[in-house]
């Protein structure tokens, strides 16, 4: 591990300290009136975010580009083409009423590492990129990882068909509304990559409370999501009495206990949510005829976790059957469990060993993109901790030390692959 010369350390601190007003300004874009931030794929917020972190990234000396479905690309070309790309970054869009760091955090220290980089030594060996990852939530439309879905080949056109918002805009509309999509999005595809390279908040509690600065992530679980329709009859809420009903919600609600109680039953590291649940007409008066809700269950064993998942919707099928309700289900997520690169891991910890910051290994019990690019390239994340391990929300907080921490520990491992040690051979 080459330590920095100690001029570029001094700049290297001026850029950690840009870290927290960049990270506020890119919080501009989709403050919430009811909190938080919302930044939903091709939204309005959404395209001026993508269209001022381009400007950013012109501004800080780096090559700007859109691929076809709005993924950003920010690159520092090296001086040696034979080399694959190293490519870090995250997801620009977020869940609704968002805290500011989830996603953006990744984008904002990789845009800062590149620009310190070149400001510091100049042209790379390897070429560097940094990307904004145009969604990985699912908020918008029943898919996630449509950024990562497509720069790995994982997913295509095909996979936005009949995927409709809320309002029953469709994701191929809404895409091109915004311009892009036109051209086929076969351009989207990177086989060229070495490595992807994710920093992220950890949105859980384990580095708190061990009080570490650095996750080296070992995995990232597996993922399930489903939509779920329940139909039973609208009725008046006077005259229709309680042995007549065909009430959805009841039926709704006797599943979501139902997930809970075979999930603790299961045990860790097994988790399953009911995350949405919409009432028609939802009105006082009207038995509800109608539930629209999700499922989300994941694992770091893929077999436990398909197993788990037919069971439960086995028992919502019954449970339907016995309320006299129609039950519609579409499975719109499956990602498999990944292990993260050794050597990366390795040398994540070489620079914590170096920096004197404390680190540890850690799964995530989140999805990320690094799952996806797992499929094509080495793949490895760097966690920072969460306060109280409170995120998609609002209140969602790292504390400064921390996030330059992060930052720089990406900076020196950049530096490693760019310039030093690694940047003459595979990783
Ligand atoms: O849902 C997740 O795990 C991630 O935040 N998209
Ligand atoms: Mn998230
Ligand atoms: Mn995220």
């Amino acid at each position: 591990m080459v330590k920095m010369a100690p001029d570029s350390f001094h700049l290297l601190t001026l850029y950690s300290d840009k870290l927290h007003s960049v990270i506020d300004w890119l919080a501009g874009y989709g403050t919430d009136p009811e909190g938080g931030i919302t930044r939903l794929l091709y939204t309005r917020p959404w395209l001026q975010a993508q269209q001022a972190l381009a400007a950013k990234m012109q501004q800080f000396g780096l090559e700007a580009s859109f691929d076809p479905v709005g993924n950003l690309y920010g690159r520092l070309e090296g001086t040696n083409t034979d080399l694959k790309p190293v490519l870090t970054g995250s997801h620009i869009d977020t869940v609704k009423n968002a805290g500011k760091l989830d996603g953006a955090y990744g984008i904002v220290a990789g845009l800062l590492a590149l620009a310190f980089l070149k400001s510091a030594y100049g042209t790379p060996k390897r070429t560097l990129e940094v990307v904004s990852l145009c969604e990985e939530e699912g908020s918008r439309f029943p898919l996630a990882y449509w950024g990562s879905g497509n720069v790995t080949g994982v997913m295509s056109l095909s996979d936005a068909e009949g995927k409709v918002d809320i309002d029953g805009v469709s994701l191929k509309d809404a895409m091109e509304a915004v311009g892009f999509g036109a051209s086929s999005l076969a351009g989207c595809k990177r086989e060229d990559l070495e490595a992807y390279i994710e920093l992220h908040i950890e949105q859980g509690a384990v580095l708190e409370r061990m009080g570490k600065q650095i996750g080296v992530v070992t995995g990232i679980v597996g993922q399930k999501r489903y939509t779920i329709r329940l139909e039973g009859t609208a009725n008046h809420a006077g005259t229709t009495p309680m042995k007549w009903r065909y009430d959805a919600l009841v039926g709704a609600a006797e599943m979501a206990v139902l997930v809970e109680s075979m999930a603790l039953q299961e045990g860790e590291p097994l988790v399953a949510t009911v995350g949405r649940f919409e009432v028609k007409p939802g009105t006082p008066n009207v038995v509800p005829g109608e539930v629209d809700m999700t499922l989300d269950v994941r694992h770091t064993d893929e077999e436990k976790m398909n197993t788990f998942s037919a069971d439960a919707l086995a028992r919502m099928k019954q449970i339907a059957e016995k309320r006299g309700l129609c039950i519609t289900i579409q499975e719109r997520l499956h990602v498999p469990p990944v292990g993260m690169n050794e050597g990366i891991m390795k040398g994540i910890e070489a620079v914590c060993e170096s920096y004197e910051l404390a680190s540890m290994r850690i799964a995530s019990g989140a999805g990320h993109d690094a799952q996806l690019f797992a499929e094509c390239c080495k793949a490895a994340m760097i966690f920072v901790p969460s306060r109280s391990g409170i995120s998609h929300n609002p209140q969602e907080y790292t504390a400064p030390e921390d996030l330059e921490a992060g930052f720089q520990t990406l900076v020196h491992l950049l530096y490693e692959y760019g310039y030093g040690g690694k940047a003459d051979e595979s990783l």
